[in-house]
């Protein structure tokens, strides 16, 4: 993971092909894990953290001065795994859960600036997370995931809303307010179950 680097490349672009107008900074990329801690490896969680937190941290900050000058937003997408503790993914479940702390704090130093920053968590998606997290089709997740598409719709309105944060579909917000008003030890007992039914395969190569 080489932000730092590639910062540069980044702004000559942005300048280069986009010289006026607006930014919007989506915070997307990320990857998750599945399994008994360290499993799937030490080396997959540190990369983990290195995408889900580190690089989303080092590229905000980088291009943060662009988006003060030129106007825009930033959406960070944390997870409804943010909102709990998640075992057998708690590494993942921790970088969203810093994701979504993040992203409502710096709203709050920043929107004033005309740079607002929404923490977009979404519930199970059909991507290719599930597959690279090493479970296998079938999971749990399939049975709530909705499509890519209403993600995005619903981060977009949510953005133009002036919200600081977002949870998609009415099961997702429903589960996320409801695990939020537990006590931490509860809520992490909760999700341990749930989780304990995703079907373990071999991650196969992790991220
Ligand atoms: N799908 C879900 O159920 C779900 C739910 C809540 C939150 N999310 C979050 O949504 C975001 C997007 O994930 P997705 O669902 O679209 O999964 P995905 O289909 O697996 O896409 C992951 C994205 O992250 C990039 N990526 C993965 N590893 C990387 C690495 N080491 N360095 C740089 N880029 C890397 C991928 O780029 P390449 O394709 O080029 O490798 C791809 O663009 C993630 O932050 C994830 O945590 C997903």
């Amino acid at each position: 993971m080489a932000v730092a680097g590639a910062l540069p490349v980044i702004l000559a672009w942005l300048q280069r092909e986009v010289p006026a107008g607006k930014v919007l900074l989506i915070n997307n990329s990320g990857f998750g894990g599945y399994g008994y801690f360290p499993a799937p490896s030490a080396t997959h969680q540190a990369g983990m953290i290195d995408l889900n937190v580190r690089a989303v941290v080092e590229l905000t900050a980088g291009l943060l001065p662009v988006l003060k000058q030129r106007g825009g937003a930033i959406i960070n997408v944390a997870s409804t795994a943010a909102f709990q503790p998640t075992a057998y993914m708690s590494v993942y479940g921790a970088t969203k859960a810093f994701v979504l702390h993040w992203s409502l704090a710096l709203d709050q130093e920043i929107r004033r600036e005309g740079v607002p920053v929404l923490a977009l968590c979404p519930g199970p998606t059909a991507t290719e997370f599930f597959r690279r997290a090493g479970l296998q089709p079938g999971s749990v997740a399939d049975a709530l995931s909705m499509d890519s598409e209403t993600v995005v719709m619903t981060a977009l309105a949510a953005l133009t809303k002036g919200r600081a944060v977002v949870v998609t579909g009415w099961k997702n917000k429903l589960g996320a307010a409801l695990v939020t008003k537990l006590p931490k030890t509860w809520a992490a007992w909760l999700a341990a179950r749930v989780l304990a039914r995703f079907r373990l395969k071999q991650a196969g190569g992790g991220a």
